[in-house]
């Protein structure tokens, strides 16, 4: 009989393939002009035109570690939709945020390649294009804002958890927090409503549509992507979303959180964390309820 040891790594292990099973990497999904990879979860038993996420690491991370981390693929085998665990490698494994075609649309940065993936999988999978969202943390979450910016047509909403506003580090060095001039990090880059909306604006000229709602989560204590980029953001997405602050309810939806309410709520919340560094622990549940799934 094998010891309880034994019985507990073999499980553990076999666990952990089955987390992995159904994590595959795809290469042929259109025009990638950054050499991002592409993994995507999709569960045995697909809805019908099912949803799709888009899930961005940290720096640091990558798509893989990324989906062990947030468990969003457990609930895409019990509800039927699809997640995109990307993948990028240059930078210390940091989304492009702070270039010049980074920040536009079609012009050769990872958003390009990142909506190419969503385009893709709607076409392969024949999803749904109105449930398309996004989703990340601190470098993901920057990443996060950028495809809200420049790519607001593909998606209905997005949940984000301490990174910054659209634009913040634009024309930065570096977008790693080796590599990246420390002002925006630092919660040194404020601006007004406006001016956060026309930064975002001037990322896809012209564009007359909707853009996405969003749920933001920032820690009161991040000493690494400082709390002040949570407010930068609020105001950003405030003008885009022509919502403004209504009321807090504390401790929601956990203790020591202030859910913070923009309009309604149905298109723009914030979680303010106290005592909460970085980053703020992925909230999946929250983040689907959001979502709608
Ligand atoms: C942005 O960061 C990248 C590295 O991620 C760097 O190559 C580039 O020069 C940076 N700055 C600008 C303004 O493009
Ligand atoms: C803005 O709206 C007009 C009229 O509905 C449409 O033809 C045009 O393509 C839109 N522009 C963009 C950039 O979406
Ligand atoms: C709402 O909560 C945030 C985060 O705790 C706080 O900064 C802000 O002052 C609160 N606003 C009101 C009106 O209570």
């Amino acid at each position: 009989m094998p010891s309880i040891s034994t019985v507990t790594i073999t499980l553990l292990a076999a666990l952990s393939s089955v987390g992995n099973a159904a994590l595959s990497r795809v290469t042929d999904f259109g025009s990638n002009p950054t050499k991002l990879e592409m993994n995507i979860w999709v569960p045995s038993k697909l809805a019908t035109k099912p949803a799709i996420i888009l899930a961005l690491h940290t720096c640091g991370g990558t798509g893989e570690a990324y989906s062990s981390m947030t468990k969003y693929g457990t609930s895409a085998d019990q509800k039927g939709f699809i997640v995109i665990f990307p993948t990028t490698k240059k930078d210390s494994n940091c989304w492009e945020v702070n270039t010049t075609k980074g920040l536009s649309r079609e012009a050769g940065g990872d958003n390009q390649g990142l909506a190419n993936m969503i385009k893709y999988t709607i076409q392969k999978y024949d999803a749904d294009a109105s449930k398309v969202f996004v989703t990340g943390a601190s470098s993901g979450c920057m990443m996060t804002n950028v495809m809200m910016a420049t790519y607001p047509d593909l998606f209905a909403a997005a949940s984000c958890y301490s990174g910054v506003a659209a634009g913040c580090l634009a024309g930065s060095p570096g977008a790693s927090p080796g590599s990246a001039d420390p002002t925006c990090a630092n919660g040194k880059v404020i601006k007004s409503a406006e001016e956060w909306t026309r930064t975002a604006k001037a990322m896809y000229p012209g564009y007359n549509g909707t853009y996405p709602r969003l749920a933001t989560w920032h820690g009161v204590a991040d000493n690494l992507v400082f709390y002040p980029n949570f407010g930068e953001q609020l105001k950003q997405w405030s003008g885009l979303l022509g919502v403004s602050f209504t009321r807090n309810e504390t401790n929601k939806p956990q203790s020591g959180y202030t859910k913070m309410i923009y309009g309604d709520g149905t298109k723009l919340v914030g979680y303010s964390a106290a005592g909460v560094g970085h980053i703020v622990p992925v909230h999946p549940t929250d983040d689907l309820a959001w979502f709608g799934l």
